[in-house]
């Protein structure tokens, strides 16, 4: 019978630096060591392994139209990340899943895409920017508002610049820095400043639990409804499988239905998350 707590062995082809310091964030591209047609949807996870250290539940950030990596984007925050912080390109992982049900993108073609991101909560959403950019004709406008702390915790910089042609960025910061020519302040109000029209269109918003909340609270000043608000749930995970009871929220469980959640849905829910 298959074990499905064992992970396959990928190697680590490269490693980014996305943010130094106390908040460091560093991306991983990986490649199994036996291709085995591992396919994902957008919002998904995966259990990453260092061997001898532990698990933690990362979100996959590349997109499902990409076949010759996986990009895991990682902030250090304990044991496991630290660990994964110290590899270097040619180590080797353990990788296990994909988890989750990811969003309902099928859903949401032919409709107008606002993402809302903070910090290292771009990761999840940035494999459904990818593929929205990639399918272009069969989604409306998509719009990025994404902010960090600093200019120096703003992820994925090179490729941000790249994409501002292809769709519409708004970044902001929290405090003013000498350099700074967008917005400066709170991620939910750069939303109210932008202002993303509710007509036909689908709000998704991932960062920490705060933000969120004050996102939604703008989102629906805006006019948007909750069932067009989509967020992810970031429970703490050990097994990523509906076994082991740690990342419930009431009868649910959040690695096996969800992270993602609309809104709608998740209001319904205890507030254990
Ligand atoms: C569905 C899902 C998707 C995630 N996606 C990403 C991602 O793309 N990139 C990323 O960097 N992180 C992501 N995380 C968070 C990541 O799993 C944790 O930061 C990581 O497991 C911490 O492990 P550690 O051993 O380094 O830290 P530990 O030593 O276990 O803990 C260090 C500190 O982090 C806290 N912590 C641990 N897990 C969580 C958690 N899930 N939420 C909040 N605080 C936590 C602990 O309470 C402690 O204060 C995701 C989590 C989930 C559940
Ligand atoms: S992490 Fe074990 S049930 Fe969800």
């Amino acid at each position: 019978m298959k074990n499905e707590y064992i992970p396959k062995p990928a190697r680590i082809i490269s490693v980014k630096e996305e943010v130094d310091g106390q908040r460091a964030i560093k991306t991983f591209r990986t490649q199994f060591l036996e291709p085995d047609g591992f396919s994902y949807r957008c919002g998904q996870c995966a259990m990453l392994s260092v061997f001898g250290k532990g698990e933690s539940m990362i979100s996959i950030s590349s997109a499902p139209h990409i076949t010759d990596y996986l990009q895991f984007s990682v902030l250090k925050t304990g044991r496991v990340t630290t660990a994964l912080h110290d590899l270097e390109k040619d180590d080797v992982i353990g990788i296990r899943g994909p988890y989750g049900n990811g969003f309902p993108v099928e859903d949401w073609k032919g409709k107008n895409l606002v993402f809302v991101g903070g910090g290292i909560g771009l990761a999840p959403l940035w494999s459904i920017v990818h593929t929205a950019i990639e399918n272009k004709d069969e989604y409306g406008d998509v719009m990025l508002i994404y902010g960090a702390r600093s200019s120096n915790d703003i992820v994925y910089k090179d490729e941000l610049d790249g994409l501002k042609k292809k769709m519409t960025i708004h970044l902001s910061v929290d405090n003013e820095e000498p350099d700074w020519k967008e917005f400066v302040g709170f991620v939910p109000q750069n939303v109210m400043d932008k202002k993303p029209s509710p007509e036909n269109a689908i709000a998704i918003t991932c960062g920490p639990p705060v933000m969120i909340k004050f996102t939604i609270q703008s989102l629906n000043e805006l006019g948007f409804n909750d069932d067009q608000i989509y967020t992810t749930v970031e429970n703490k995970m050990k097994c990523g499988i509906g076994k082991c009871g740690r990342c419930n929220i009431g009868e649910h469980y959040v690695c096996k239905h969800g992270p993602v959640y609309s809104w709608e849905k998740l209001k319904t829910m205890p507030q254990e998350y």
